[in-house]
């Protein structure tokens, strides 16, 4: 069963069962999870940053959402994103949202897994 890491709170890693969309792990494991549109990728606010692992590739409706935001790539909507093998995220709720936040956790996730942040 892949591991999920949170690497900003460190009390929240879990496992969760392969194919599950990350938000349906933190629910399955009791971790509070931000969610606010229900999982309909609306919101965003159960925005990660892949810091290590990979998930399923974005469906479309998410790659419009992420595209829009701009952090593209290495960020994902858990109640989006399927888990396929064990995984790193940040949770971006817990930045607080702070623009400065986000883009330092982002950019630091791309020097990791060696992707050209723009
Ligand atoms: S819960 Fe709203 S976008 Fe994921």
């Amino acid at each position: 069963m892949p591991k999920v890491k949170v690497d900003n709170r460190p009390e929240a890693d879990f496992d969760v069962q392969q194919g599950r969309t990350l938000l349906m792990g933190a629910k399955e494991a009791d971790v509070a999870w931000r969610a606010y549109c229900g999982g309909l990728a609306l919101c965003g606010t159960c925005a990660v940053i892949v810091v290590d692992g990979a998930f399923d590739k974005p469906t479309e409706t998410e790659g419009y959402f992420i595209e829009g935001w701009g952090y593209h790539p290495g960020y994902r909507l858990a109640c989006q994103a399927r888990v396929v093998q064990d995984v790193t995220v940040v949770n971006c709720a817990d930045l607080g949202f702070e623009q400065d936040k986000v883009l330092a956790a982002w950019k630091a996730a791309c020097d990791k897994l060696a992707i050209q942040a723009d």
